[in-house]
């Protein structure tokens, strides 16, 4: 079995969802120009859910970061493909992830998001790793803190499996191979 147990049901998730919909549409309800960045692919899943909750105008674009090569650990490179189409140059962006781990993600995006000029930058995460990062990101919207083991479900995926679990769960490690030189994750 792939997992234990489950950490976060989909009643949870979905609850989640809602608190964060409710404090990201207070935030941008006026606002006429935001540009919402949903990182690939973890954050998939759960950008779509979440842009469903929301009642405000925006424009979504997609993004993909890869940082994960098969193992569990993250290497120290993110690579950032895709272009963005719109102009960020005067505009709100906030920036949707699944998960708050290292930072490494994260401190790429805003990187490279700050070099198209938007107005601001907001960030906006499912899930961040109780665990010490190795960059410290100013996150403007967390769902939930969870403890540090490797997660899958909801987008989470480990090796390009189970990111169609509908709960989330902590990864059994008796189930991994030997062979972790695949380069797999996103
Ligand atoms: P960070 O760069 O270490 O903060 O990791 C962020 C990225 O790594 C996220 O966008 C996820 O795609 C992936 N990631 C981090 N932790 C996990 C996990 O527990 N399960 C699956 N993917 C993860
Ligand atoms: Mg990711």
């Amino acid at each position: 079995m792939a997992y234990d147990r489950i950490l976060i049901t989909q009643a949870e998730i979905q609850n989640c969802i809602l608190m964060l919909s409710k404090k990201i549409t207070a935030t941008y309800e006026t606002f006429d120009n935001l540009v919402i960045i949903v990182v690939l692919n973890g954050a998939r899943q759960f950008a779509k859910d979440l842009i469903k909750a929301l009642g405000v105008n925006l424009e979504i674009e997609y993004i993909r970061a890869s940082s994960y090569y098969g193992g569990i650990e993250s290497c120290k490179k993110v690579e950032i493909e895709g272009n963005i189409n719109s102009k960020l140059s005067g505009k709100s962006v906030l920036i949707i992830d699944d998960i708050y781990d290292s930072g490494l993600t994260l401190n790429a995006l805003l990187r490279f998001v700050k070099g198209h000029k938007p107005k601001d930058i907001k960030t906006c995460v499912l899930l961040e790793k109780n665990t010490r990062h190795e960059v410290q990101i100013p996150l403007d919207y967390v769902g939930l803190i969870v403890e540090d083991s490797f997660l899958i479900g909801y987008g989470l995926d480990y090796q390009d499996n189970f990111r169609d679990l509908p709960f989330i769960a902590a990864l059994n490690l008796n189930t991994i191979e030997e062979d972790q030189t695949l380069p797999i994750m996103e």
